[in-house]
């Protein structure tokens, strides 16, 4: 079993849309029974609350639900999920602050760094900027190459 947790700061936009994006891939692949697959936020700001509705519209334009309830990231998941994918640096920096060992920290991954060509390191946080449309398609490209990763590593018996 791959267990993946995708990690932004509010857990109602990017972080959300990649877990549904990613396990939308998955089940595709007809693989969804090998993976689990959850979201989180750095923060507890939207605690219980469904995803930005601009977010779930965006999602549902492309055919791919949205159902999640914001939680969360706490110190715990670091054990229950072998893959930490962040949105951006500062993600980065607060989830690593709450990891005890480099074993934890070497879980920590910037999503945007599995994106083939990818013009930016960072997933822009759509809240203001509006952007949902280019977070959604760096989430299907991140995703991909994501994926490849983790097969290639299941197939090698190393994950
Ligand atoms: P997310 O976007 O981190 O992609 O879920 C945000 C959602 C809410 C806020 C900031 C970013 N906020 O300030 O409440």
């Amino acid at each position: 079993m791959t267990r993946v947790v995708f990690v932004c700061l509010g857990n109602i936009c990017r972080s959300p849309t990649a877990e549904a994006v990613f396990a939308s891939l998955v089940a595709g692949r007809r693989v969804a029974d090998r993976y689990v697959i959850d979201s989180a936020g750095t923060s507890d700001w939207h605690r219980g609350e469904l995803a930005d509705p601009r977010t779930r519209a965006c999602a549902d334009g492309h055919g791919v639900a949205i159902t999640h309830r914001a939680r969360q990231f706490v110190a715990a998941d670091f054990e229950r999920f072998d893959h930490v994918i962040v949105m951006d640096r500062k993600n980065q920096t607060d989830v690593l602050a709450l990891a005890t060992n480099d074993r934890q920290r070497a879980k920590v991954a910037l999503f945007r760094s599995f994106e083939a060509e990818a013009d930016g390191d960072e997933v822009p946080d759509p809240w203001y900027s509006g952007e949902f449309e280019r977070v959604f398609a760096i989430c299907r490209r991140a995703s991909l190459g994501l994926f490849d990763v983790l097969e290639r590593a299941r197939r090698d018996g190393s994950d």
